[in-house]
């Protein structure tokens, strides 16, 4: 068995030995392959006498697989290294400099959210967040949506399957479940912004399936509409840059809220260009109002000593009013042409005092 120790010795060598992947292809091919080396003893067994090939057979295996194994080994410890060797190649520099060409854009709705948020941290609002697969108690219950109100119908909700203990998941309508799991976390008082994702199955020239709201929730003892009016009146100048853009409140229905309004800005139409500030026409911008004691009590609070207002922006709409974007649908469309033209640059970071936006 002198030629077989040999076969041995040389195979395992070829096989540890393989300077590349490709090399190492080729000696499993040479060896194991059906016109290989080993497979050639497997075909010589048939010649032998039976003893002799039963214990030929058994040796033959053996090597088989010891030299399997070695392919094995070498493969992966090949793999290692061709991917340390391409990590080596492709090593990013971090520290270089952005090509101006090759900027990217922060797009408009991420630009507006940032622009909403500094306005009302400037105020003394903290930043709260919730997630976007949400419970039918934090959607509707606790915001004084019972099952059977209609307002359930209207918000055109993505519900997940049922589970076994019969509740659906669903995906948020509005950003007002925020308000629920920060009262039901922490105490008042409190005075919260909340931006985030929205969902609502519903997709034509003016509606798409995923939008934004930003939600605001102010609770303290002596809380009232006059702080409501002047929070938001505040926020329209800021975010606007119109000192003197008319807001009017307009009373509304919403069934988390009592009383309960519209906020509308100024605006003219004239020659067919839209203009915020006086003029004729009015704009709807967001829905506010003063916190239902039923949604307080949901969250354990008592209505006889807290009150609060709630506010909630489409940011969508809002982006579109300040920088002129006629086409809401183009929000997500992912064209670069469209982002390097209503894009923000990344080093643009709105703040109060260095100005919102370019
Ligand atoms: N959640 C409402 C919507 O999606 C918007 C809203 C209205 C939020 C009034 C509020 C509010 O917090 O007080 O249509």
């Amino acid at each position: 068995m002198d030629s077989l120790e040999t076969l041995r010795a040389l195979a395992l060598a070829q096989v540890e030995q393989a300077p590349s992947l490709e090399a190492l292809e080729a000696a499993r091919v040479a060896l194991l392959g059906k016109k290989g080396s080993i497979s050639g003893l497997m075909t010589s067994l048939g010649a032998m006498a039976p003893e002799e090939r039963k214990e030929a057979g058994a040796r033959f295996n053996v090597l088989k697989d010891e030299v399997a194994q070695a392919l094995s080994a070498r493969k992966t410890q090949l793999e290692a290294g061709a991917l340390d060797e391409r990590l080596a190649r492709e090593t990013v520099d971090v520290t270089l400099p952005i090509r101006p060409e090759r900027q990217g854009r922060i797009h408009p709705i991420s630009q507006v959210m940032e622009e909403i948020v500094t306005i009302f941290a400037q105020m003394g609002f903290v930043v709260a967040e919730g997630p976007d697969i949400e419970d039918d108690f934090h959607n509707f219950t606790a915001l004084n949506i019972p099952p059977e109100h209609p307002a359930r119908q209207m918000h055109d909700t993505f519900y997940f399957d049922e589970r076994p203990d019969g509740t659906r998941h669903l995906l948020r309508t509005h950003t007002s479940p925020v308000q629920i799991r920060t009262m039901l976390s922490s105490a008042p008082p409190i005075r919260i912004i909340a931006p985030g994702r929205t969902y609502r199955c519903d997709s034509d020239m003016t509606h798409t399936p995923m939008f934004h709201q930003v939600e605001g929730l102010v609770i303290d003892k002596s809380t009232h509409m006059g702080h409501l009016k002047g929070c938001l009146t505040e926020f329209v100048r800021a975010f606007f840059q119109v000192d003197d853009v008319p807001v009017r409140f307009r009373p509304s229905f919403f069934p988390f809220t009592e009383p309960s309004a519209e906020v509308d800005i100024g605006c003219s139409r004239e020659g067919g260009e839209l203009k915020i500030g006086k003029g004729k026409g009015w704009l709807e911008i967001l829905g506010c109002g003063m916190v239902h004691p039923n949604v307080l009590k949901s969250c354990n609070i008592d209505p006889e000593i807290y009150q609060g207002f709630a506010f909630g922006v489409g940011v969508e709409r809002v982006a579109m009013l300040k920088y002129g974007i006629p086409d809401l649908r183009t929000f997500f469309d992912a064209d670069i042409r469209w982002l390097e033209h209503y894009g923000f640059q990344p080093g643009d970071v709105p703040t109060q005092s260095g100005g919102l936006s370019r």
